[in-house]
């Protein structure tokens, strides 16, 4: 069974999408979207050999055909049929790195980062990389924001930079909840620091109040 943050990235992905899932771990998403004729074709990769072993293992006990690359992000795929990737389950500087190698013809990404999540927002579109939709999950706890980036220009704002456009409230509450416990943590003294925290705070405030 896939799980959901997986199911969320398969429901981005279009019926005439040709999808490398980047990192593909032991194959689920690949394998999932060729079952269900998700896309027009899928590849798989992974820069671990152990993990490529089990996703050919996986591919084959499906019975399906799917090429899986042994590569560091794009660096070994040379397919121009491919026009979607999907880089998820990486943290952000492994996934900007991957994506300063993205070919040309490659036009939609599907991302999911373990952490910093503005930092990457910000250099996504610095890099001309725009967020066309942000999907927040909650599964066993654990919160996923799913972006689905296009190279069709969007205009941003410092907030939607820094806190996303899903207007989730629980997750726009959690953020809250962490800003709190960082300024409780943070020393009198440190004035700036604590300015810059306590602006955070009324920024979320304001978001939750909206959504
Ligand atoms: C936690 S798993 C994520 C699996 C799946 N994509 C997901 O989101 O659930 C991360 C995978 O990314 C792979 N990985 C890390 N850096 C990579 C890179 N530069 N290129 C390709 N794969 C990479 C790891 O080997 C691992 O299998």
């Amino acid at each position: 069974m896939l799980n959901k943050k997986l199911k969320t990235i398969a429901s981005l992905i279009d019926k005439n999408d040709t999808v490398l899932d980047i990192g593909c771990d032991h194959a689920y998403l690949a394998i999932y979207l060729k079952q269900n004729n998700l896309c027009k074709d899928v590849y798989a990769s992974d820069i671990n050999s152990n993990a490529l072993k089990q996703a050919n293992k996986n591919i084959k006990n499906a019975n399906l055909n799917i090429i899986a690359y042994l590569s560091d992000g794009f660096r070994n795929i040379e397919n121009e049929a491919i026009n979607t990737a999907v880089i998820s389950g990486m943290g952000t500087n492994t996934i900007l790195d991957i994506l300063k190698y993205a070919p040309s013809h490659i036009n939609k990404f599907i991302i999911s980062s373990n952490n910093n999540h503005a930092y990457l927002r910000k250099k996504l579109y610095k890099n001309k990389l725009y967020i066309k939709k942000e999907i927040v999950i909650l599964d066993n706890n654990k919160y996923y924001i799913i972006m689905l980036v296009t190279k069709d220009y969007l205009k941003e704002n410092k907030i939607s930079l820094k806190y996303g456009k899903a207007n989730n409230k629980d997750y726009l509450k959690f953020l809250k909840t962490k800003e709190k416990d960082i300024l409780a943590k943070i020393p009198k003294t440190k004035i700036y620091t604590r300015l810059k925290h306590q602006k955070n705070l009324k920024e979320l405030t304001k978001l939750i109040e909206k959504s």
